[in-house]
This record gives structure tokens, sequence and C-alpha cells, in this order.
């Protein structure tokens, strides 16, 4: 005996090009090393695996491990002030032009300690794992120097001591221009972007490289240059493109081969295309838009049509996006951008993680892959989508064992 067997439930395997969400009514999944052995139905059970340790899920839905593959979850302080204000009729933009926005956290990330920064971000870290997530995405960018840049992704790392969760970590340096470089962004990219993007990578702290290509962020030709930077360091690139307006960003994403491309309010439909000839994954983050009252919807139809990849992620951060609920975002995803439940879970789980670069380690139940599972108090997969809020989730696989809640 090496293994066990987790049987008696409904698995979404997530495994694309079959039934719908690759469902298995009485399913069984044989897990042995961190790893799955073989999945599939409990009466074709291999009797190879009869032997190993059998535990009953008591008929209960069984998908992946959530993956949330776009977070900007440590920081300092909060923006509610912020918030009133757009509710009065302030925007975004002026906020951010303003000298507030992105910048009143860098000042407020500046001055918290790393036990305070750590501390905060196990908050939506724990709200995460609440909603079945076992890898998360989180971003710099809120530090505006090398060395607030770095820390803030050195304290991501740390999260992983502290929570049963893999922390993926993205070089976001090219996110606002701080203070000290006010209308000097060619100098900030020369000087800090880029060379802090080396020192990070150095100390291994650097997944991916990302940037914000926007007329309140930095030019299609200042992200270029960064990512020419990660392309030397033989990093992988994904973009804040298109959030609030069209300036190419998903193209250019396209071009360095890049991961995803993220937001895509204003993509145009003619460069959907572009995308789906580089398989770079369209990653939706609907909590963003739903928060700043956006009007403009993402290509969803073209996107759909052309066989883009559409992920789901929170986007939390203080702003833009003040939430910490992976299935709040897939929800939203349903009701405001018109994915089915099934896209919203396949957003959330198979894409996300190839948004990460993992998709050959997390985001379905098929051999070969992590046995990072999620274990629901939920009837069917499209209850995960359509039931907002509540505390769904009866236990996580992970490694291979049961953790109940
Ligand atoms: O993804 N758009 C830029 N970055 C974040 C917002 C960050 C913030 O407002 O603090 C986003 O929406
Ligand atoms: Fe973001």
């Amino acid at each position: 005996m090496s293994g066990r067997v987790f049987a008696n439930c409904m698995l979404a395997t997530m495994v694309d090009g079959g039934a719908p969400y690759g469902l298995v009514e009485s399913g069984a999944v044989a897990v042995e090393n961190g790893r799955i052995a073989w999945v599939g139905s409990a009466i074709d059970l291999p009797v190879a695996f009869k032997t190993w340790q059998l535990t009953d899920l008591g008929g209960a839905l069984v998908t992946p491990a959530l993956v949330d593959c776009h977070t900007h979850l440590v920081f300092g302080g909060d923006r509610s002030r912020e918030f009133a204000l757009r509710l009065g009729g302030a925007s975004y933009e002026e906020i951010a032009r303003a000298g507030g926005g992105i910048r009143s956290t860098v000042a407020a990330t500046r001055a918290a300690s790393d036990q305070d920064l750590l501390r905060s971000a196990l908050r939506r870290v724990d709200d995460l794992l609440a909603d079945g997530v076992a890898v998360i995405e989180v971003k710099s960018g809120y530090g505006l120097t090398i060395e607030h840049e770095m820390r803030m992704l050195r304290v991501a790392r740390a999260i992983e001591q502290h929570r049963p969760v893999r922390i993926l970590t993205t070089w976001l340096a090219a996110h606002a221009l701080p203070p000290e470089y006010a209308d000097a962004p060619d100098a900030y990219i020369d000087e800090v972007a880029i060379p802090g993007l080396r020192a990070a990578q150095a100390e291994g702290f650097v997944d991916a490289v990302d940037a914000f290509c926007e007329t309140i962020g930095f030019t299609p030709a200042q992200v270029r240059r960064v990512f020419e930077a990660a392309r030397d360091l033989g990093l992988p690139v994904k973009l804040h493109a298109e959030q609030l307006s069209d300036l190419k960003g998903a193209v250019l994403t396209a071009e360095f081969g890049g991961l995803s491309a993220d937001h895509l309010e204003y993509l145009a439909i003619s460069d959907v295309p572009r995308l789906a000839e580089k398989n770079v994954v369209a990653v939706l983050l609907p909590g963003a838009f739903f928060a700043l009252r956006e009007t403009q919807l993402p290509p969803i139809d073209a996107l759909r049509t052309h066989g883009v990849a559409m992920a789901v992620a929170t986007d939390s951060n203080p702003g833009s996006s003040p939430m910490s609920s992976l299935r709040l975002a897939m929800s939203m995803a349903c009701t405001l951008f018109r994915l089915t439940p099934e896209e919203a879970l396949a957003g959330a789980t198979r894409h996300a993680a190839r948004a990460l670069g993992l998709g050959d380690e997390y985001g379905s139940i098929a051999p070969g892959k992590r046995a990072e599972l999620a274990v629901w108090d939920a009837p069917h997969p499209d209850f995960l989508s359509y039931w907002i809020g509540g505390d769904l989730l009866r236990g996580r696989i992970a490694g291979g064992d049961l953790h109940e809640r």
C-alpha cells in the first residue's frame, strides 16, 4: 500500500474536450506522493489501487484547487476614503493624477513594517484559502524604489512559510511613477524598474514581469524596454493592458509571447487574433470593472470565438478591486461579463494555471498533476459561481492529504 484513494464524490475534473466541467458523477481519485495517479468513475478503479487507503468524501463536489492568477495583496493602508470620493463623482484617473490612488498606497506601503505587511496580507490570503485557492500570484508595485519593490516580493514569498499555499511573485515596478520621479518616467524605467528587476531576479524573487500600460501608467515604448530586460533574463511577461484605454498593450504582450494580458476592457476586437496566435491568456478582472463602475465590457464574444483562454482573477488590491474572494470574481464574471459558470470555473482553475505558466501542474484533475483539490458543500459546479458569498468549502486535498475545515 502506498497512496490514497478519494471516492464517493462528484468530480469536476476541468479536463477539456469531454463532458461539461469534465464531470464524473461517481468519481474516484488515486493520489500518490502528492500527485494524481488515476482519476475516473469509481466503478472503473483499477484493481491495483483497491488496496490503497480509501477516504469516503460523502458525495461532496471536488474540483481542482482554485488559482488566483492576478493579485496585489501585499500593501499598506487602505483606500476607503478614495472609495467615498469616487462615489461622490471623482474618477479613478482624477484621483491618481492628484497624487492619490496608487501613490497613496505607495506611501502607506513604504511606511509599513515587514511584519505589518505580512500580517495584513495573510488576512487576505486566509480569505482566498477559504475559497479553495491553492496558488496565488502576488505583484510588487507599491514600493517603487528598488529596495521597497524587493521587500514587497520578499514579504509575498514569506507567505508560504505561514500558510499552505503556493505563491508566485511578479515584478511590477512599472506600476506608477513615485513622487521622486514625477515627470521623469524614462529615468524611472532606467534607474529603478530595470536595474531593480535584475537585482530581484539575482535574489530569486521574480517569477514574471508585469507593467501598467496606460495613460496614467507607462507608454508602450517604456513597457517594451522593461519587457526586453525581462526577455534578456529569460523571464516571462504579462501586462495590465487596455484597462482604461486602448494603447495596444495586448498586441505588445503577444509580440513578446507573454503569459497573459490582463483587464482588456478596451481591447479592440481586431487585436483578439493576436492573443489567440500566441496563446496569450486573457485575464478578466471583473472586480475592478465592478468597483470602478466601468461600463465598457471586454470583447468576450470575440475572445471566445477565437479560442483565447479566459482566466478570472480577483485583482485583489486596495484601489480598483478591494476584494479577496475568487468565487465572487467568478460570480461577477458570469453576471457582468456573461461567462458561463463553466467558463468561470475554467477561468479560476485551468486557464489561471496557464496564465502563471503552471498549466502542467495545476488547474485540472488529471494524472501527473499535483493533488491540490477543493472539496465543496455544493450540489453541482454551477453552484460555485451562482451562490454569492457563504462558506462552501468543506476541505482541501493538499499534497495528497485531506484537510477538513
Ligand atoms: O490592476 N491598474 C493598475 N493596477 C491595479 C490597481 C492598483 C491600485 O489602484 O492600487 C489594477 O487595477
Ligand atoms: Fe492589477
